[in-house]
């Protein structure tokens, strides 16, 4: 339905009044009127308070609102299924057999050094061993074990003037030369209370760990690889007693860098 604009409306009305004779005037009214619609309508204010009937949820809706949703408190343990999951997988996958190499041995057996080289060894009633300083003593390792198997009293008794690299830069290493202290022997046959396997240990955290040779150099890659690796065949073979200080030139004779007969009697050292 088209509506008519008001003042066209009132215009005819007027129009109309004219032609009839009627006075002017009578068209106010209908003006009035139009001005004040809510007078005319009396009825209009109340029909958006009347209530809606309201239809009645269908029995899903009314199951959704009542039924009791997840407390708040749950999201953050909910928030970890993730990561449980995860962990779940972790767990089932089969562990790898943990190697324990020399070093991580034989950091533990360093505990019972430290005392006289010092946690770090940087030295104190024991010769200092970081830095380099028992790579210059000793650049083969056969050397350090025999020395550690039988201390410097056994030197001294053998009437051995000199411990290590006979050449050693700052001059070789005597036995009881540093400040007259003695190294305590270490191995089994000399008093002490280290096995073979215990002893290659701790000479390789020695030499890798506190004196910070580089196992990738040139120059001790194939020490390294043979003596101190997780996968050392010779200390494992010392390990099981396959093979020992005194035959180990000959079990490992095959090896591409013969080993040195360690030995558990004082002997010289050799140089570089
Ligand atoms: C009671 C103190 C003491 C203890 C414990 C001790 N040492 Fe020593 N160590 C010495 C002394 C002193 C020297 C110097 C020996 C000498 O001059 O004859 C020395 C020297 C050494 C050297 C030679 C270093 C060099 O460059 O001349 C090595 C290697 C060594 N000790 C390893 C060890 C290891 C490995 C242990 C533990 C298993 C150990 N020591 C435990 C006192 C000790």
């Amino acid at each position: 339905m088209t509506e008519i604009p008001e003042h066209l409306l009132n215009r005819s009305k007027a129009r109309r009044a004219e032609a009839s004779g009627q006075a002017s005037s009578d068209a106010s009214p209908a003006v009035q009127a139009s001005a004040t619609p809510a007078a005319a309508t009396p009825a209009t204010p109340a029909v958006p308070s009347q209530p809606k009937p309201v239809a009645p949820d269908p029995a899903y809706v009314v199951a959704a609102k009542t039924r009791k949703k997840i407390p708040f408190w749950a999201m953050s343990a909910l928030s970890l299924l993730p990561l449980w999951a995860f962990m779940y997988l972790w767990a089932l996958t089969p562990e790898d057999k943990v190697v324990e190499g020399p070093r991580s041995i034989g950091a533990a057996v360093y505990a019972g050094c430290s005392g006289c080289h010092g946690a770090a060894g940087q030295g104190g009633a024991g010769q200092v061993l970081h830095e380099g300083e028992v790579m210059k003593t000793f650049p083969h390792i056969e050397d350090m074990l025999n020395f550690v198997y039988v201390g410097s009293q056994s030197f001294v008794s053998e009437g051995l003037p000199t411990y290590g690299d006979p050449n050693r830069e700052g001059g070789a290493h005597k036995p009881l030369g540093y400040n007259g202290n003695v190294m305590p022997a270490q191995g089994p046959t000399a008093g002490g209370g280290l096995s073979e396997a215990q002893i290659l240990a701790v000479a390789c955290h020695i030499r890798y760990d506190l004196s910070g040779a580089d196992p990738a150099s040139e120059e001790w890659a194939s020490e390294y690889a043979e003596w101190c690796s997780p996968e050392s065949e010779i200390f494992k073979a010392l390990e099981e007693g396959s093979a020992n200080f005194n035959n180990i030139d000959e079990v490992f004779n095959m090896l591409e860098k013969k080993p040195i007969k360690v030995g558990t009697t004082a002997r010289l050292g050799s140089s570089k």
